[in-house]
Formats: structure tokens, sequence, C-alpha cells
């Protein structure tokens, strides 16, 4: 099976080269290996957690569509969308809020940010803290397992996150799964080689320390200015210097080449004055983003195509999303009452609806030459259209698979997707299906 890849940027800012170099990069690069489903969304509803201010999210979220694109994200290879744009995922953040327990949240990185910072200004504990805030990592536990993602790359502040969604989806997997894994535990994936980026003063390159380096805002002047204000030692030029630790060169080697690095760390070893070394800081950066800023500029003047593609990718992740948060609803007991899903499942053999009643399989050639199936309801309503084969046997074998394996296959099969795919529906008719074969 392929794995799946999934991450996040929360849409509060201009995307920084802590963002590109922790999470967008290695995702990017990661969409581009073979056997690799990749999902990539902005943090939207994350995003509200932390920033109350309508125009800046807006303006973020328009941003950040276009850095990933213009870092070189296919939007037809991979799931590209915004969390607010899946009804489904606020849906599973309630299922997985039920089975967290509170002590879990107690001790999450932010959270516990916030209540130091206030008990050491000798204020209440949970002063300005938001349930929102609190809640956090359900929220981003929903994220990951609405899809079931083997791979979450992030930065390494957020390993905390992906280990809470982890015990979460054990947890849910416990009470609801009966011998079932309905969730896939994921797991973190950090680029040990770059994992948290310094900014300018040396901590983690972070919004909330306000010492980034914008990736591709204001341009070459700003970058060079950006660059100019990284803090560094007072060493002066002609006196050795170290490399290791310092913020200039960890920002110099996340973009230089192996050579470019070695030459780098060589020559400061030898005396190289910061100011120089500043200066080809700038040049590596300008070379390695100004391609990639050109393509950002065209896309910002572009909205409404930002905007299609988008919406592309939220109906390819609630084609995903929509049944198998169905299967997890009945997994729950928020089944339909009646019917294939509903408590009728434990006495199939004597509802078993009658074969005239059934949805059923059709296989046929079309004048391109191709092979194709559907999956008709009774009423002749087309409920899944595959795409053609080049062979009837192609044809045959899925059908063969989807009616014995049911809901999974028919997902993993190449059907033609669309906006129209009610897979809700389609796992009714394939369960009715599946009844009937074990009966007969
Ligand atoms: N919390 C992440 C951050 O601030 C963003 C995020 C939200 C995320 N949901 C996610 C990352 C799911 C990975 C997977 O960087």
């Amino acid at each position: 099976m392929s794995q799946r890849v999934l991450t996040g940027v929360t849409t509060t800012g201009t995307p920084h080269l802590g963002n590109y170099v922790g999470a967008i990069r290695p995702a990017v690069a990661a969409s581009r290996e073979a056997g690799v489903e990749s999902f990539l969304f902005l943090a939207d509803y994350h995003a509200l957690i932390k920033c109350d201010d309508p125009a800046r999210v807006a303006r973020s979220r328009l941003e950040i569509a276009a850095t990933w694109l213009a870092c070189g994200l296919d939007p037809e290879r991979v799931t590209f969308y915004r969390q607010s744009d899946i009804p489904e995922i606020p849906e599973l953040n309630w299922l997985l809020t039920c089975v967290t327990s509170k002590g879990l949240m107690n001790r999450a990185h932010a959270y516990k940010a916030a209540a130091d910072a206030n008990q050491a200004q000798g204020e209440e504990e949970d002063a300005g803290v938001t349930l929102g805030l609190f809640c956090y990592p359900v929220l981003m536990a929903a994220d990951i397992l609405m899809f079931n993602a083997h791979r979450v790359p992030v930065g390494r502040d957020q390993v905390q996150h992906i280990e809470m969604a982890r015990d979460i989806a054990t947890r849910f997997n416990h009470l609801y799964g009966q011998g079932r894994e309905l969730f896939v535990l994921p797991q973190a994936q950090i680029d040990e080689a770059v994992a948290t980026l310094p900014g300018l003063d040396g901590r983690k390159m972070s919004k909330s320390y306000d010492n980034t380096l914008p990736l591709f805002h204001g341009g070459a002047k700003v970058l060079r200015e950006t660059v100019s204000r990284i803090v560094t030692d007072s060493r002066l030029p002609g006196e050795p210097k170290d490399p290791e630790g310092s913020a200039l060169v960890m920002i110099h080697d996340a973009v230089a080449t192996a050579d470019e690095r070695a030459a780098f760390h060589a020559d400061l070893r030898a005396g190289l004055g910061w100011g120089e070394a500043k200066a080809r800081t700038t040049a590596v950066l300008e070379g390695h983003l100004a391609p990639m800023r050109e393509r950002y500029e065209a896309l910002l003047a572009r909205p409404d195509e930002l905007e299609d593609i988008l919406l592309h990718g939220a109906r390819k992740a609630r084609a995903v999303a929509t049944p198998f948060l169905h299967t997890l609803r009945e997994a729950v007991g928020l089944g339909r009452l009646s019917g294939p899903n509903g408590s009728s499942r434990t006495t199939a053999p004597n509802q078993a609806a009658s074969a005239d009643k059934l949805a059923s399989f059709k296989q046929y050639r079309q004048a391109d030459g191709r092979f194709y199936f559907k999956l008709a309801a009774p009423d002749g309503a087309v409920l899944l259209q595959s795409q053609g084969f080049e062979g009837g046997r192609d044809a045959g074998q899925w059908v063969a698979r989807i009616r014995s394996e049911g809901l999974v296959a028919a997902q993993a099969a190449p059907v033609a997707l669309g906006p129209g795919v009610d897979w809700g529906r389609v796992q009714a008719a394939l369960q009715a299906l599946q009844a009937q074969d074990a009966q007969g």
C-alpha cells in the first residue's frame, strides 16, 4: 500500500525560511517520491487559535497557497486543500475530543508555555487561554487521522503533537475498532539536518519570536537587510570563527550545496569576516529563492486561479474524508437507525434486500476501445464510474475486488472522482451486495 504523507501550515503570517526548510521543502520532495500519496493543507482553523484579525488570516492563506505552488507543489499529484473546506475535520475533531483525556492536553507544550508565562507574571494560570489553544492538539490529530497519514513532516517543536495524535488514535482504535485498526498510527518525520532553523537572534525561527527571514516578501532588498540583522559573535575579520552553533551558518547551510557549505565553514575557521559571510549567505539565498519568488508574484496576481486549485483539492480530500467519516460515525454508534448501515448490521441475513433492489456492477467497452465498469443504483443512477482500462480483465478484477473488499477497494480503484461521488451511498450499496454474497 502507498505511504500517505501529510502536513499543514498555519495561516497566520507570511511564509518564512523556517517554514520552507522545516515543512514545505520536505513535503514537496516527499510528494515526488514514488509510492507516496501526499496531503498538504492550509491549517486555517488553527490560525483562528492564534489570530483574531480576519484580514491577516485571509491574506496569509493567499500567500501560503501561492508559496507552496511556487515551491514546486503539483496540485495534480498531491491533494492540496484548505482545512476549512473539509467539514469532516471539525466533525472528527469532536469524536476525538470525546476520547481525549484532559490530562493529556494539560501536558501540551503550547498550553503549558502559556500557563507558565502566566504564573511567572503572577497571573491566574489560565488567563487568556482559550479552549481552542487548550485543545489544539486534538484538532491537529483530526487533521492527521482523517486521512490516515503514515508520515507527518514537521519541525521538532511539533513532535509532541504527533505523539498525542498516536495516543488519541490508539485509544479510539481500542474503544471502537472491534479488532480493526480504524486509524493508522502516524509517525513524525523530521529532516535531521535542518530540524529547527534558528532565527535572526539564534532562537528557533518563529513568527512568535519576530525573528524570521521572509521567504519571498519584500524581494532581494528585504532579504539582504534581514540577513544583515542576523546576530553573530563579536569576532573580528581575521580571527578564526566556529561555524558550529552560529545562526548565520545554519541559515546559509539550509539552502547551500554540500560544496558551498564545506567552503564556507573552512573560510570562517580561517578568519572570514562576518560582513563577508553575510554577503555570501545573501547570495546563496538569493540564488536559491529568486526563481521561486518570480512564480510566487505571478500567482499572487491571480487569486481566482488559486481559489480553483484549492477547491479542486478539497474535492479530492473529501472523496477520502466523507466515506471514512461515515465508517467512523458507525463505529461510535452514530450510523443510520435502519438500512444496510444501521443497527440491522448485526442481523444482516434477515435483512438482505431482494436482488431487484440492489445496485449492480456493469462492465462494457466503449468506442475508444477501452474497458470500463460502473456501479449503478437500482434506479439507474451511476454511483461509481471507472476510468478506461486496456483490458477487460483489469476491469473485471477491480469489480471482483470491490465486491469482496468493499469501500476501501472502491476508493483505491481508478474511478473518475469528480465532486459527484456520494461515498456514503456507494458504501451502503456495497454493503448490501456483500450481505447478499454472504448469504448466497
Ligand atoms: N500545528 C502545525 C504548526 O503550527 C500546523 C498543523 C496543523 C499541522 N495541523 C497539522 C502540521 C497536521 C502537521 C499535521 O506548524
